[in-house]
């Protein structure tokens, strides 16, 4: 029999104050900065998932690569009896995964979007009647309250999501993953890697303005939680290489001197003409500062597979 729930680990006006809080900080410092999990409201989940099938954004295309190629090798590694998936999306590229592993009997996705997480698990039990699906409306950066499930356990979180923590948030993360698991539990990490600047740059930075707008959605959640009054349009949309920290960041820039009001706040912002906030930073990898990062983390990186043109990566590694 399959089976599909939706569990909220955080209460909703948790999300609320979160928000609040962090557009406050955000928009007061200097420079101005917003934080990326706002982006993915139902809207924002939608054009994320037209990003990653952009010609320009090769990332999701080489991650699917190397799962059809190794899927298999890595549930002969793993033998998982529960794959936790983070920042799960609508779970496509998974498939390959839940495909391979024979002795699966409970998958877990979780991710702050509940829209995509209910698209993506009335999928599920149409595709795949017999799995048990325990879905988590869960922040991954507040601490992991997992259910109980059956152990092996392997925590899959794909994309090369976790590129959009900063290096300190990155540490804590990976750190806080090793302590919700048990020793012989698995991490599969998608990571992008560093290459031509153009390749890069064009990845975020489509020609048809896909992920402008999804850079610009963020504003729209603020109005629409917030009751601000951003205007989209007064915005344009940067992607920048930022060759000293290895990623691309992403901005938005005031096209002319405005004042945006932010009553749920009690503030009004002020931007100078150019001016620009950082939305989102995407960082890029390489093979030893992977296998580094994991190793202060307590994992032991185990495997290490690419795309057949190497611009992506694949590590596995087992909690020590
Ligand atoms: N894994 C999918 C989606 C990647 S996009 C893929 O590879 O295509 C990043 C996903 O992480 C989005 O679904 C977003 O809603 C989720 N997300 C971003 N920040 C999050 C956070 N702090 N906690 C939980 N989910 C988060
Ligand atoms: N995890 C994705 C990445 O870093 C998220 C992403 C893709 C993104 N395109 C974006 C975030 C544009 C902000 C703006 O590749």
């Amino acid at each position: 029999m399959s089976s599909f729930r939706i569990t909220r680990t955080l209460p909703e006006n948790a999300t609320d104050a979160a928000l609040r809080a962090d557009v406050l900080a955000g928009l007061t410092g200097a420079p101005k900065t917003l934080p990326p999990k706002w982006f993915y409201d139902a809207r924002g989940s939608d054009l994320f998932d037209e990003i990653t099938r952009l010609p320009e954004y090769y990332p999701t295309r080489a991650e699917r690569e190397i799962l059809i190629a190794r899927a298999e090798e890595i549930a002969q590694l793993v033998e998982a009896r529960t794959l936790i998936e983070l920042g799960s999306g609508s779970s496509e590229k998974t498939g390959h995964l839940l495909d391979a592993l024979a002795g699966l009997r409970v998958y877990v996705p979780v991710d702050v979007s509940g829209s995509a997480l209910a698209r993506a698990g009335e999928t599920l039990a149409a595709e795949r009647p017999g799995l048990d699906v325990h879905a988590l409306i869960a922040d991954f950066t507040a601490g992991l309250a997992l259910p109980r499930t059956p152990g092996p356990r392997l925590v899959a979180f794909l994309g090369g999501t976790v590129g959009n923590l900063l290096p300190d948030e990155r540490s804590a993360f990976l750190r806080s993953v090793r302590e919700a698991l048990a020793p012989g539990d698995a991490l599969l990490l998608g990571t992008d890697l560093v290459k031509d600047e153009r390749t890069l740059i064009r990845a975020y930075d489509d020609e048809t303005g896909v992920t402008a707008a999804f850079n610009k959605n963020v504003l729209t959640v603020i109005n629409r939680e917030l009751g601000a009054d951003f205007e989209p349009a007064a915005f344009g949309h940067v992607a920048r290489w930022d060759p000293r920290h290895e990623w691309i960041e992403m901005r938005l820039r005031a096209l002319t001197a405005q004042t945006v009001k932010i009553p749920a706040l009690g503030t009004v912002v002020d931007f100078a003409a150019g001016e620009e906030m950082r939305t989102e930073v995407s960082s890029k990898f390489r093979r030893e500062s992977v296998a580094a990062e994991l190793s202060a983390a307590g994992w032991e990186t185990t495997g290490w597979w690419t795309d057949s043109a190497e611009r992506f990566a694949l590590s596995l590694s087992v909690a020590g």
